[in-house]
């Protein structure tokens, strides 16, 4: 069921999350991860996005979990990469050079899938989630990831004036989520764009997740 509402939204292009440039708190704050070229970096619930080739152009070696296999087969074809194209327990594995994505649910990705994950980058995945899974959300992001740093971009605002997707996602959400794996520090808000930014005065907010040792 949560499947099919993104399928349609991806079915009918209502698709205004996605942005027409690479995020720019991600180019601000990247380099907080502390990841260099030849590390890999997870976007789960990528969509198609253009982080996924600002991340590539550093030499990172960049994997991301979408439902929509339209949106994954887009990115190759933006990037004019033929992709190798295999089923991968549950799951369509596509992969050319150092990008692999993976067309299913991210709840069926296993540690296996990823390998070694250096760094996930969440943007719009987190709230994106619905409330009610946030906690399995997290701990299965854990799980697969081995609980790796983090650069998570979400939104802070009142939620009885807009329904999710995106959902209200404010510090308080994001520590208990994480206080038990990450320290968690906040590293920019602003004033959210676009539609959300209007109808909510909604908060966009950059966290750094940094693991206990
Ligand atoms: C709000 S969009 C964000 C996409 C991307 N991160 C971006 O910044 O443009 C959320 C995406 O997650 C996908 N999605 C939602 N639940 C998923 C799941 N369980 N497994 C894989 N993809 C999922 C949706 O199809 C949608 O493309």
């Amino acid at each position: 069921m949560e499947q099919e509402f993104w399928q349609a939204r991806w079915r009918e292009n209502r698709i205004g999350f996605h942005e027409a440039a690479p995020n720019s708190l991600l180019i601000k704050h990247f380099s907080r991860l502390g990841i260099s070229a030849g590390q890999s970096v997870f976007l789960p619930l990528c969509g198609k996005a253009l982080d996924l080739d600002w991340l590539l152009s550093l030499g990172l070696r960049v994997t991301g979990v979408e439902f929509n296999q339209g949106a994954v087969e887009e990115v190759f074809a933006r990037l004019g990469l033929t992709p190798d194209v295999s089923q991968a327990e549950g799951l369509i594995r596509y992969q050319s050079g150092e990008l692999a994505l993976y067309a299913g649910d991210f709840f069926a990705l296993a540690p296996a899938h990823l390998g070694a994950v250096d760094a996930v980058y969440d943007r719009a995945a987190l709230v994106a989630v619905k409330p009610e899974d946030r906690q399995a959300y997290a701990a299965h992001l854990n799980r697969i990831t081995g609980t790796a740093k983090q650069l998570l971009i979400g939104f802070d605002y009142d939620q009885s004036l807009m329904d999710g997707p995106p959902f209200s996602v404010p510090g308080s959400v994001v520590e208990a989520l994480y206080q038990g794996s990450h320290e968690i520090s906040l590293i920019e808000e602003r004033a959210a764009d676009g539609r959300i930014g209007e109808r909510c005065n909604a908060l966009e907010q950059a966290w750094l997740l940094t693991p206990f040792s």
